[in-house]
């Protein structure tokens, strides 16, 4: 069964209703190795992005991405704006056109995704990021794929590797962003740009099946 444009949808306005739930959350996070700020971002950025998807009706996965890439870049701020919108923005660019896709050119999308933050962030795998999330998640998407697993049963098993990648950071002293002027005092807290991102891929794996 292809992933369709609705799914997407689906995918979006759930990711914006957790992030309106986990608003305090993703903060007191960004409030012990940060500035504070990171629960208000997402959650401004994915309200003004549920504003604008009933538009899209009749447009192609590809335009719908790109529309919340846009939006963010233009309402988040901080760092995860520019970062979260080049997510959505190379998903997009792999999406063009598609009004439909298998679930290995999910994995695709993204992959180009997450080298597009990779790419403009410049974090590597341990720097305490959302990278740290996203990362294993498409590595274990593209394992559970290659093995045969169905998309439900890949997608679940992403949002696990998320989950362990997120829980992971808690111990280790940030090298990226705002919680690396903080050095070792950014240690014993987990990082709330691979907190989010957990949320991202776990609301993939309630939707996108
Ligand atoms: N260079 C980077 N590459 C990847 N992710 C980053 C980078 N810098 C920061 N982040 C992510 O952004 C999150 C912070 O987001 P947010 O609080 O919204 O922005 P700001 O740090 O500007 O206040 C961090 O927890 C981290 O996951
Ligand atoms: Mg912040």
């Amino acid at each position: 069964m292809p992933i369709t444009r609705d799914a997407i949808v689906q995918w979006i306005q759930a990711y914006a209703a957790v992030l309106a739930e986990q608003k305090d959350f993703l903060t007191q996070l960004d409030m012990a190795i940060g500035d504070g700020d990171h629960g208000e971002n997402m959650n401004r950025g994915f309200q003004a992005v549920l504003l604008k998807l009933p538009g899209g009706a009749d447009k192609d996965i590809g335009t719908l991405l790109k529309t919340v890439a846009m939006t963010l870049i233009s309402t988040v701020g901080g760092a995860s704006g520019p970062l979260y919108g080049t997510l959505f923005l190379q998903m997009a660019a792999y999406a063009s056109g598609k009004q439909e896709l298998t679930p290995a050119e999910l994995a695709e999308a993204l992959k180009a995704g997450i080298d597009g933050v990779i790419a403009r962030g410049k974090a590597a795998a341990g720097d305490k990021t959302m990278v740290d999330a996203l990362q294993p998640a498409l590595e274990a998407l593209q394992q559970a794929l290659g093995q045969g697993a169905g998309l439900t049963d890949a997608l679940n098993r992403a949002a696990m590797a998320a989950d362990q990648g997120r829980q992971a950071t808690i111990p280790w002293v940030a090298r990226k962003g705002r919680a690396s002027y903080l050095g070792e005092r950014s240690a014993g807290h987990a990082d709330p740009g691979a907190t989010s991102a957990h949320l991202l891929i776990q609301c993939a794996a309630r939707t996108l099946v």
